[in-house]
């Protein structure tokens, strides 16, 4: 027999995301008459913008004809319209300056953040926020750099930077050295967003530290007030230290759809265990160009429409919807007398349990009361324990009878 990668074997249960859908599925064959509300995984509901659905036609169209027919992408996958797109309206409208060959297309950035430690040696140390968005530790877990859980569900060798209402749920760098660190705002699963302080702190610790950054912007249109940072770029000496995602899931509405980007400046090096430098740039690249073909020539063009003007306005409006649906979630449950965090800058509530309540406990008490799907916050690390995540994505009536219905718990 194939010998297996044992490190699998380390995981602890299955991943968060398909455990949730199958307590719903299993309540609801017990309870086929309950009307459940789903508001656990972060999935959109509304449909795609009117200007992406045009652009996607149009490109199908243009593939149907002999001129506009395209077979393979450019080597690194992208097209030069989606980057020149991502460059002015993601980067230079912050007054960030890149390249096109400084980002790299994919198809979403969960795969993009658990790859992305594929081209780092097998010995560095890794730090992540806890509670923290499980696929950065799982995939290192793969990986082999971390030793067993312990009875909390924390891997070995695994620096663990709690975020709590003491630190705003936005910890600083850690005192001791590391070679990776995750960082995501706004936060998926707290809602929490980093300030230009908390985000200088980060840089000024990696640059002395040489260690790199890996900042998860995937919510980064979210965000409310124009003065916090959008990209970590915007923080200087950033780009010597920091990867970045994003992803067109959230903020166009392409959890269905699939398209994202990872930016790797040029000026960001790693080292050989001999101490040369060696571009992250580079070998991110080589990676990307053996293992991915590229997003479809469609998608893209789709991705592109996001920005048009119209595109713009669109998307614009449907982050508004999904925060207006925060902003009741925070406003009913924090009337009713739940403790709640982010949801300002973010998609995501973050709830502290009633009555004591253990987080999966909580989500059993809701699901059979209420019929609120809702994801347990100890799925996300130990730190979550006594905090459930609520997503703001869903119809407004379905948000408004969620609410109404956990207050009358
Ligand atoms: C979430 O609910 O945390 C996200 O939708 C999961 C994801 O984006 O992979």
């Amino acid at each position: 027999m194939a010998r297996i990668n044992e490190n699998y074997q380390k995981l602890q249960a299955g991943y968060l995301f398909p455990e949730i859908g199958r307590r719903v599925k299993a309540f609801q064959e017990s309870n086929p008459d309950a009307p459940v509300i789903r508001l656990g995984i972060g999935d959109v509901t509304l449909p795609l913008a009117p200007a992406v659905v045009e652009a996607l036609h149009a490109a199908a169209d243009e593939m149907g004809t002999s001129e506009g027919f395209r077979g393979y992408g450019p080597e690194a996958g992208a097209e030069d319209f989606l980057l020149d797109a991502i460059l002015e309206h993601d980067f230079a409208s912050r007054g960030v300056t890149l390249e096109r060959s400084e980002l790299f297309v994919s198809d979403g950035s969960k795969q993009d953040s658990g790859n992305i430690q594929e081209i780092f040696g097998q010995d560095c140390s890794i730090a992540v926020t806890d509670p923290v968005y499980p696929v950065y530790v799982d995939t290192n877990v793969m990986a082999g750099r971390t030793g067993l859980a312990d009875d909390d569900g924390r891997y070995g060798g695994i620096t663990y930077l709690p975020a709590n209402a003491d630190n705003g749920f936005m910890p600083g760098p850690p005192s001791q050295r590391v070679d990776l660190a995750y960082l995501c705002s706004p936060n998926n699963p707290t809602g929490a967003v980093a300030s230009r302080e908390n985000l200088t702190e980060w840089v000024a610790w990696a640059r002395a530290n040489q260690a790199v950054l890996i900042f998860d912007a995937a919510y980064d249109a979210f965000i409310q007030d124009p003065a916090l940072p959008r990209s970590i770029y915007e923080i200087e000496g950033a780009k010597e230290c920091a990867i970045e995602m994003r992803s067109f899931s959230k903020r166009a509405g392409f959890t269905g759809v699939r398209c994202a980007y990872t930016a790797v400046p040029k000026a960001l090096m790693g080292s050989t265990a001999a101490g040369e430098a060696v571009s992250l740039n580079a070998l991110w690249g080589r990676r990307h160009s053996t293992k991915f073909n590229g997003v479809p020539y469609v998608i893209q063009r789709a991705a592109a429409a996001a920005f048009s003007p119209d595109g713009r306005k669109q998307c614009a409006e449907q982050v508004a919807y999904y925060m207006a649906n925060a902003a009741h979630i925070r406003e009913a449950l924090g009337a009713a007398g739940f403790s709640c965090f982010g949801g300002e800058h973010a998609p995501y509530v973050w709830v502290q349990t009633p009555d004591g309540r253990s987080s999966w406990d909580c989500f059993d008490h809701f699901l059979q009361g209420a019929h609120v799907v809702c994801t347990p916050g100890s799925g996300f690390g130990a730190a979550g324990e006594g905090y459930i995540r609520i997503s703001s994505f869903n119809s407004r009536e379905n948000v408004q009878e969620a609410t109404h219905r956990l207050t009358l718990l």
